[in-house]
């Protein structure tokens, strides 16, 4: 009773107290804008990925911390806004930025640009506000299960070769693309953001990443170096993972995560690789990814690996990160009706044609870093037809092939 009483006793002084503390506080709430100042800038971006039929994701980098949204519509128009939400907060106060648009038309094309305005000063109940940059409007489609058909190339083993990533993708934009694949080993290793941005993606929002979704598939390169466990912030994918699916128009795309090309007990990795047991998990996967439904009614089915299980020279022996791939996912892939596989790594173009009890499919394996040597793999597919079109970098066309719808 006695401290009921104390209690009501000393109530007003309470109140009195804290408002000489909120109404300071209160006095500050609110946004603040600062002008004059330099804007931000745009480091890379926007580029797409992870495209759906419903959604897609835009990224990114300024070179301030600063907030992000994305303008979007239909028909020509920017009538929607995206943020991105963790836990109840907005994305603010970072330089990199991966907003998804969802709740979209499948097979719609859109408008998007984007915007970051400065964040000068994060104070805990008050925010100062700096200058803003917006981006060009740009414009992408959305992918349909629907559709008849649908188009894309691959390039691999550029190693930071931008002319060859230039003359290639010079092949490719003479016809409609949807998706653009990069097979792996991009880069040569990963040191830093500023060799990310110069090699990857500076290049490919330049040259078609704003309105054709960039699909990343990992090389054994783009484990190396201190800068590659970072990697994956600046890629979006279908669950989150190196390895995936979706789904095209008329095509079921698997992307494996080869790792990489040595035992994990080499010494070149200093004892920091575990992708023995990574591919245990990844398998385990592919088990019940090729029993989906989505596989399984798919009228086509490409896989990608970086790493090649197969050798196109004849008695050439596998071992390490290669051997491990043959081992855990071609038993898989065999059972599976795949259509064609597409690896990298060996730098040297090659085509197999069906092995019955090794690979009951082709595998088609890509060239590089030179332009001399490298090649652009370029997939049609329509309601008859997968058309397979291989170009040489000096514009010659290695192979042609068509495989029948089933
Ligand atoms: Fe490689």
């Amino acid at each position: 009773m006695k401290m009921i009483k104390s209690g009501v006793a000393v109530w007003p002084l309470a109140l009195c107290l804290s408002l000489l503390v909120l109404v300071p506080v209160f006095a500050q709430v609110g946004p603040k804008f600062q002008s004059g100042m330099e804007p931000p800038h745009l480091l890379a971006g926007p580029y797409l990925q992870n495209p759906g039929e419903d959604s897609m994701t835009v990224v990114w980098l300024t070179d301030k911390n600063t907030t992000a949204s994305v303008e979007y519509g239909a028909n020509g128009l920017l009538d929607q806004k995206a943020v991105a939400i963790h836990a109840g907060l907005i994305d603010a106060n970072t330089r990199l930025h991966r907003v998804r648009l969802t709740g979209l038309k499948p097979g719609t094309p859109y408008q998007y640009r984007i915007s970051s305005t400065e964040i000068v000063k994060f104070g805990p109940y008050s925010v100062t506000f700096g200058t803003n940059v917006t981006s060009p409007p740009a414009a992408f489609k959305t992918l349909s299960r629907q559709s008849d058909q649908v188009s894309f190339v691959v390039m691999n083993d550029l190693h930071q070769n931008l002319q060859t990533m230039q003359v290639l993708w010079g092949f490719a934009k003479v016809n409609p693309v949807d998706l653009v694949f990069f097979n792996g080993d991009s880069l040569d290793y990963l040191e830093n953001e500023d060799q990310i941005v110069k090699f990857l993606l500076q290049p490919v929002t330049g040259l078609f990443a704003q309105s054709t979704p960039l699909m990343y598939v990992r090389g054994n390169h783009e484990t190396r170096g201190r800068y590659a466990r970072f990697l994956h912030d600046f890629l979006d994918t279908p669950g989150g993972e190196y390895y995936y699916s979706f789904d095209a128009g008329p095509v079921h795309f698997v992307v494996l995560d080869t790792g990489e090309d040595k035992e994990d007990s080499h010494p070149a990795y200093s004892g920091l690789n575990g992708f023995a047991g990574y591919r245990d998990g990844e398998k385990q996967w592919l088990a019940q990814e090729v029993k989906s439904r989505a596989f399984r009614s798919a009228r086509y089915r490409v896989v990608f690996m970086h790493i090649p299980p197969f050798s196109a020279r004849e008695g050439r022996g596998r071992s390490g990160g290669a051997q491990d791939c043959f081992e855990k996912f071609t038993p898989l892939l065999n059972r599976a009706k795949v259509d064609l596989l597409i690896t990298a790594h060996t730098h040297h173009y090659a085509y197999l044609e069906p092995k019955p009890g090794e690979h009951d499919y082709p595998m088609v394996n890509g060239g590089g870093p030179s332009q001399e040597g490298a090649t652009l793999i370029r997939l049609d597919a329509d309601k008859q037809r997968l058309h397979l079109t291989v170009t040489q970098g000096d514009g010659v066309i290695l192979h042609q092939r068509d495989y029948p719808a089933k």
